[in-house]
């Protein structure tokens, strides 16, 4: 690591701050890898099926190890607050605090980008700055926020916190920013704004990207164009790639774009066929129930009649899956960026250390090799370029 003197703050020694450009700079043309964590029980399906994954530290350690290992470049814990009760589980009722998560990966890995969820609603920004800063400097400049304005109502009420009126959450979450980017740049920060009042708050050390990596996952219009205006990725599903580039040109930024997968992987296709075939069949029918009544999407009775229309449980669990061989799964994540145009792929798993084991020894030489073929790379982790 570098020094840069230039860039110290009078306040602080010795001053390794803003010595790092920032996190998973955009390259053109080529793609990176990430991967969601499995930080929550049952993670994206909520079924009985046999599955390895767990939520433990020590299992999200070694997962993050093992992605770091096949080159890939970031992972992405969720921040849940509360699970959603099913018929025989709570689906993601037990789940890792984002921060401290981080905090530990971050000591246990060297190139690997982790981000951390936070709730703008339910920290202070002036602490979440500072703990954003900790962490920057745990990881070397290896660290990225994700902004999360609050989603899951039942969350909420359940802490008793109100969940603000959808366009108002992120204009909540705007100032939030504001207040914390004012610190990491200035190590200090004064807002009269409509949320807070901050009258010279102070933030020191400074982090040690120049300007941390900050992402966003907002799938509405509002919520993209807040990635759009402010984040330098949006998470969203691939589907949406073209919406938010329409965006992105309405505002003239170049925040990237990363699209989100669900992948069931396998040795062989009929084997990974077959594990798609228990995870449908061992779906918790309350938990999905439960989840498309909370989520506003049905009633309780129509909850019932989509879950007895034949197919609905495969289409809304499995529906956009790539399901296959490790080759397949390589040529298809290869395609499928190549269609969408994207600079990155959050992978969600279903048995995280076997299939991370699968995607580095079988499916990422094919991707790369697709990829190639259509003029474009996979990119592995490098961390932030030196200040000039
Ligand atoms: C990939 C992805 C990850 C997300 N992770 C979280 C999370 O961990 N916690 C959370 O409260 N919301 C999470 N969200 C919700 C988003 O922040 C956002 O509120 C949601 O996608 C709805 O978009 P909108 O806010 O623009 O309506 C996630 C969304 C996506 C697509």
């Amino acid at each position: 690591m570098r020094y840069y003197p230039e860039n110290a703050d009078p306040a602080t020694r010795p001053g390794l701050e803003h010595c790092v450009e920032r996190a998973l700079p955009n390259v053109e043309n080529s793609v990176m890898l990430g991967i969601f964590q499995p930080n929550q029980a049952f993670g994206e399906w909520p079924t009985l099926a046999p599955n390895p994954t767990e939520w433990t530290f020590e299992y999200n350690l070694a997962t993050v190890r093992a992605a770091e290992a096949i080159g890939m470049s970031f992972a992405f814990p969720a921040a849940r607050w509360a699970g959603l009760p099913g018929d025989e589980i709570v689906w993601r009722g037990a789940s890792l605090d984002t921060i401290t998560l981080t905090a530990a990966l971050l000591a246990s890995t060297k190139h690997i980008t982790l981000l951390t969820t936070v709730n703008t609603n339910l920290l202070n920004p002036v602490v979440a700055a500072k703990y954003g800063v900790g962490l920057d400097h745990i990881g070397a400049g290896r660290w990225g926020l994700n902004v999360v304005s609050g989603w899951g109502a039942h969350e909420f009420a359940a802490m008793g916190v109100e969940l603000l009126d959808h366009k108002e959450r992120y204009r909540y979450t705007r100032e939030w920013l504001d207040i914390v980017e004012m610190l990491w740049r200035d190590g200090e920060a004064s807002l009269d704004g409509e949320y807070f009042k901050v009258d010279k708050a102070s933030g020191r050390p400074r982090p040690m990207q120049v300007s941390p990596l900050v992402v966003n996952a907002g799938q509405s219009y509002t919520g993209m164009r807040f990635s759009a205006e402010r984040a330098d990725y949006i998470f969203c599903y691939g589907e949406r790639a073209e919406k938010f580039r329409e965006i992105r040109a309405e505002v003239g930024s170049d925040c990237g774009f990363i699209g989100t997968k669900s992948v069931i992987i396998a040795a062989t296709t009929a084997e990974a066929e077959r594990r798609a075939e228990q995870i449908v069949g061992g779906a918790d029918r309350g938990a999905l129930r439960n989840m498309w009544v909370t989520s506003g999407a049905e009633t309780a009775e129509s909850a019932e009649d989509r879950l007895n229309t034949p197919g609905a449980v495969h289409d809304y669990l499995l529906g956009d899956a790539i399901v296959g061989s490790a080759e397949d799964v390589g040529a298809q994540l290869a395609q499928w960026a190549i269609e969408h145009d994207i600079d990155g792929i959050c992978l969600n798993l279903y048995d995280y250390l076997g299939d991370l084991d699968l995607i580095g020894s079988r499916a990422i030489p094919v991707f790369e090799a697709e990829l190639a073929a259509h003029g474009k790379s996979f990119r592995r982790p490098f961390v932030g370029e030196p200040v000039s």
